[in-house]
Parts: C-alpha cells; structure tokens; sequence
C-alpha cells in the first residue's frame, strides 16, 4: 500500500494476552525504514508509555497464537511525519483500543475537546487520535461493559463526520476487528480453502433494531444508556454467512483481509467484497458479519464477492527500475487492452457495452460535463475538440474541486462524465454525488474496478489499463483519452456525415500501439535531452488545440516528479502575457506536430524564435525541421490521437529528469497516488 501514501508506517500486533504488550513499530519515511526498525526488534512505545520503553529487542522468533495485527501507511494531513503521529494511533498508553485510518475526520476538533474536559490527554496532532479516545470513552461510559465491539463502533461512528476507513482492535475484544468505512474506500480478502458456498455474504441488517446511543446534547458527548448495558440481543451470536460454511453446513478455516486496495492482498486471496459507505465490518472467531450504520438506505442487503482479475506480477517493478518507467514501457500494450473488444477494425465501429444502453440518452443531453482532476482532467481537455467536433454537443471540462468550490448548476438533462484512475478521488466522488443529487445521468471512467466511481456511476467505461502504481500517471492517461475518443465515435454512430472521420480515427487508433513502440525506442535520446534540462529550473511547454492537453500533461509530469516549475502554455496566448517570460536563457518545449493549426503554431514558434528564445521543437515525421532549432521527431497520427504519441517522450522527459535530479520517481515528496481527501 505504499503508493498512497509513504511519509512514515507503522505496524501493531496483539500479544496473546491483555497482560501481553501491544507491540507497535512505527517509523517516518518508507515502508524499508519500518521493516529496517522491525529487523532491530525494539518497538516503539505507546504515547505517554516512554517512560516504560523497551531498550533491548523483543523475542523475534515467539510465535503468538493472536490472530490479528494491523498496518497503515500515513499521507500527512494532520500534523507532519514523525513517529508520534504515524499510526496505529492507540487510546492511551495501555493501548486499550487502536486503529488505523484513511481519510478526514472534519469535527476532530469540537470531540478532542469533549474528550480533553473529561480528562483524556492527546499526544498527537493528528484527528486520528480523538477516534481511539472516543473509542475508550464509549467503552468507559457503560459500567458492565456489555456493548459487544461492533455496536460500540457504531455508537462512535455515528459521532463523526468526515470520511473514513478504518480499522479497530482492542485489548477488550482481542482477536476481534471491526472495520469501516465511509467516503474512503476498504475492501476485505477472503481466503479459504475449500470453495465458498454462496459468492456473497449477506448483511445483518436486523442487527439494526438494537437502539445504538446517541448524542446526547444536554449531557454532553455521548448518552449510553444509563444502566450501560447493550439493549437486548446485541451480544447475541450471529450465525456464520452462508459463504462462508463449506456444503456440509459447518464453518470452514478461513482467513480475512482488510485493505483499501485489492493490490494489498491479491498475493493472498483473489476472493475480494467491497464495502459499502456506512457498511461495519465485524471479524470475530473467524467469521465475517456485515452490519449498517443506518438502515434507511435501500441498499442491497448482501455484498457479493468478486474474483479479482489482476495478477501479481502487474504490481511488481520486475526489470524496471521504477513503476514509472515500466507503466510507460507498458503503454503500447496497455493502449490494445483498452481497445480489446471493443473497436472493430473491419467494420469502423467502437462498441462499448456499458454505454450501450444509454446512447439515446446522451445524445439527447443538453451538455456533457467533464468532471476530473490533474490528469484525468488533462485527458478530458485532450479529449474535447473530438466530443465537439463528432457529436456537437456543447461540451465543459471541470476541475472537480472547482466545480464543487462554484456550486455549478447541474440539471437533469446533463450527462456528467467523470473520469478518474483510481475511481477514489474525493473532489471526484463528491462532483459525482452532486450532479447524482441534481438528476443527471452519471458516468465514469475509471481504471480500478470496483472504486466508489465505478460503483457509483449510472454506467460507465473501465479503461482497463491495469495497475498504475507510480504515482505520476502515465498509462492510465494514454488510456483515458483512447476511452474517451472512443467514446465520442461510438456517439456519433449514429451519422452517416461522421462516417468519414469515424472511419480515420479508427485506423489511426488501429497503428497507435505501433507508434508508442518506436516512440520509447527514442528512450536515449530523451535521456540525453533530460541532461540539458537537468540542472533548470523552469520549462515551458507551448502548443494550441489539440496538444493544449499534452502541454498541460507535460508540464504536471515535470512539477510533480522534478520539483521543477514548469507550465503548459496555449501558444495563442503567448501575446497575451507569457511572451515576456521568454529571453535566450528560458528552457522551452515547443510542440508543433503537423494538424490544422499547424501555421498558427509556426507563427507562434517565429514569436518565440524572434525573442532569442532557443526552444526544442516537437515536429512530425516526414515534416521540415524549423532552421536552427533543436527537434524531436514523433511519429505522425491524425490529429485528434497525435496527442497521444507527443505526451510519451515529455513522460520519459520528466522521468529522465527526475532520475538525474536524484528524486525517488515513484515516490514525489509531497504526494499520494489517491487524494482520498477533499
Ligand atoms: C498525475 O500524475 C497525478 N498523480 C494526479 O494529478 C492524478 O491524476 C489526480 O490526483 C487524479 O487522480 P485520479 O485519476 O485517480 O482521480
């Protein structure tokens, strides 16, 4: 999981018994700085347990008969990375109660200082920390402590607001964990031996006739029944999921897994369940209840299990000295499965089933909305002309967290489109729930199958590009933008007038593999182009229409991975400010691959050449090259996927860069692969 996050880890273990110590390793930075303090066998005390600190290594090679542990790696939100405010984070210094947690808890402020006037001592700055509290507060509160685990997590889930994933242990309940989510996703692993019975597990929803307390604003924080005792039947054993009996109706040995990204797990089990937001995940003597926080939701009242359809080696570096590097290498592969199936090179058609259904409907949209962030956002730029040009339907590219920011109008005619690698960006999945709320027909596209995006939507396209682990996204932008495009032919089916273009789109798309081939044969001489902008620190990159998207694209691979200012310029507003930046010393990417506004962009080049600006140029195969000028060479395409060819040599740019500059590529300080927060 170290993709998403990778400023400190920690890790904790239950120790057989509560006399046992809790044992936790927590460590700033990677996940190799963990395991290097794991190898050297000291744990790191509990917060306000310094005092009691072990000085020597524990007893490595004890087996425990515990059967659970818990591990998370931080993307700082709340405080900066240091050992006290990685997690697990616990309740106190006995470790009473722990948990891990992904996401924002937007009221931490108003419980911790709740919790600080009944007397409880915070150590962290995280709003992490004022859960576990609350958790021993509950607990606290109800003298013959008869709440079992999971109705005590859902009296403290329903005091907070924000979004979450967590997962709960406890001294009190050992061997049990209660896992949650709202907002944030989480997944569980199911691995047993022998088949399971039924590939679902159904929800306790009757579990939700127990009056769970809540807030009681006279007294306070919490009203737990005054006598403290859980309402009757709450400490009732549930019978076992029909998944999980083997045919003979017996429970079967079996293992869970709790992650927020099936990539965590598939060495272990394919077997996966999604939760739902506001699903209670409870794991107690092997077995697996769902519960609701609420039951007023019609949703469904069992959550399937699906079989996983990626493979380990997808998540491993293999040859590549970086994920970066081998998701660009992937490309011309990654590009055919995103086209697999779907694009008919016979008979010019593109068929995508999930649209399918919908077409009449799109078409008689008033507006496709395009709602996105950073890339994904970059995609839909790329993508707009063709929408415009193929189906003329006014079209809006949004960034998701400004168009949340403006309250835009959405009606019921929209069709929204949301597009998105990992299907869990926040900004995204609220635009989402905004225009779901307005009525209009939603749609995504999304790498990772089975996100909050993809689950969510109406319907929607899987670019099937398969995991993209470094952070700077690559194959999952060449993806996007053929989903897209296929997308906006697949609308225009419908006109004999497009016929034309539909049928040279498609035969561009058919050589695009091909041409990404020979494009990363190129490698060394990016590399080598890569030196000279080593030691910079400024670049621009500039073009018009089509290639606006590759210069935006461009320009966020170099800020991201080499810390390095750079900006994608619209060369038609070159006049209108960003001429003044340029001088003989200002590093420039000028792309000028042949298309329609090709002498626009040899008259904006002239602008720049006559301000002494010394830029490399992007040119077509078969093109003249501009005199004096130091040129790239991209293999030509029409124009509408030429975009495509001319981001895959600024991604080995920026990579090359990074490299030489010495930052760890897959690994951008400051960054998360997920931005699972607002
Ligand atoms: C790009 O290299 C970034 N990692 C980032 O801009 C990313 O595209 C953005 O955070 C959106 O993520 P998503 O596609 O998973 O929604």
């Amino acid at each position: 999981m170290e993709y998403r996050g990778y400023d400190s880890a920690g890790i904790g273990i239950d120790g057989d018994s509560p006399s046992d110590p809790y044992i936790l390793f927590k460590e700033v930075g990677k996940v190799s700085a963990l395991r290097k303090h794991v190898d050297i066998g000291i744990p790191t005390p509990a917060p306000g347990n310094e005092a009691n600190a072990l000085t020597s290594p524990i007893d490595m090679k004890k087996v425990f008969v515990s059967q659970t542990s818990m591990a998370h790696t931080r993307w700082a939100t709340h405080g900066v990375p240091c050992t006290l405010n990685c997690h697990p984070h616990v309740s106190d210094p006995m470790t009473e109660f722990t948990v891990v947690h992904n996401g924002i808890i937007t009221n931490f402020k108003e419980l911790k200082l709740v919790l600080q006037k009944r007397g409880y001592v915070f150590r962290t700055d995280t709003d992490t920390e004022c859960v576990a509290m609350l958790c021993k507060y509950v607990y606290e509160s109800q003298p013959n402590k008869r709440l079992n685990f999971q109705t005590l997590i859902k009296t403290v889930l329903k005091e907070l607001e924000g979004s979450f994933a967590f997962v709960f242990k406890s001294v009190h309940f050992p061997d049990e964990i209660v896992a949650a989510r709202r907002g944030s996703p989480l997944l569980i692993g199911v691995k047993s031996e022998r088949k399971l019975k039924v590939d679902f597990v159904d929800v306790e929803l009757q579990d939700d006739k127990i009056a769970v307390p809540e807030v009681g604003d006279a007294n306070g924080l919490l009203a737990v029944p005054a006598n403290g005792n859980a309402p009757a039947g709450s400490n009732l054993r549930r019978q076992q999921s029909r998944a999980f009996l083997s045919e003979d109706g017996m429970p079967q040995p079996i293992e869970f897994y709790v992650a927020s990204d099936p990539a965590a797990i598939i060495e272990h089990t394919k077997k996966v369940l999604y939760l739902e937001d506001d699903d209670i995940a409870h794991i107690a003597d092997g077995q697996l209840h769902i519960h609701r926080l609420r039951r007023d939701d019609g949703l469904s009242s069992v959550r399937a299990i699906e079989t996983l359809e990626i493979e380990l080696a997808e998540i491993m570096k293999g040859q590549y000295a970086h994920f970066m590097q081998k998701e660009i290498y992937e490309q011309p592969e990654s590009v055919v499965n995103t086209m697999r199936g779907r694009v008919n090179f016979d008979n010019n058609t593109v068929t995508l089933g999930g649209l399918k259904a919908y077409l009449p409907v799109i078409r008689r949209g008033r507006r496709l909305l395009f709602v996105a962030c950073g890339t994904s956002y970059h995609s839909c730029i790329a993508a707009r002309p063709v929408f415009e040009e193929l189906t003329e339907i006014p079209v809006a590219v949004e960034l998701a967290s400004d168009f949340l920011d403006r309250r835009t109008p959405v009606f019921r005619d929209d069709v929204a489109i949301f597009v998105s690698q990992s299907g869990e960006t926040a900004d995204t999945i609220l635009a989402m729930r905004y225009c779901l709320e307005r009525g209009a027909l939603c749609l995504g596209v999304v790498n990772v199958v089975g996100s909050t995006l993809s689950r969510e939507t109406h319907s929607g396209i899987h670019i099937n590009a398969g995991p993209e682990i470094g952070v700077a996204s690559t194959k999952a932008y060449t993806s996007q933008y053929i989903a897209l495009i296929m997308m906006a032919v697949q609308l225009a089916s419908d006109s004999m007038s497009k016929a034309g273009r539909r049928a040279e789109i498609i035969a561009g798309l058919h050589d695009i593999p091909g041409q990404i081939k020979t494009i990363l044969t190129m490698d060394k001489e990016i590399q080598q182009l890569a030196t000279s902008f080593a030691k910079q620190n400024s670049l621009l990159i500039m073009g018009r229409g089509y290639q606006f998207a590759t210069c935006l694209e461009g320009a966020l691979k170099i800020k991201e991975l080499c810390y390095m200012h750079s900006e994608g310029i619209l060369a038609g507003e070159l006049k209108h400010g960003p001429l003044a930046l340029v001088d003989e010393n200002l590093p420039i990417i000028f792309i000028m691959t042949k298309d329609s506004l090709y002498p626009k962009v040899q008259s904006a080049l002239q602008q720049v050449i006559a301000r002494n600006g010394k830029p490399i140029v992007f040119i077509t195969e078969g093109e003249e090259a501009p005199a004096d000028v130091k040129t790239v060479v991209v293999p030509k395409t029409t124009d509408c996927l030429q975009g495509l060819l001319n981001v895959i040599p600024l991604q080995l740019l920026s990579y090359h860069i990074a490299v030489q500059r010495g930052v760890d590529v897959d690994f951008p300080r400051n960054l998360a692969k997920s931005v699972t927060t607002e």
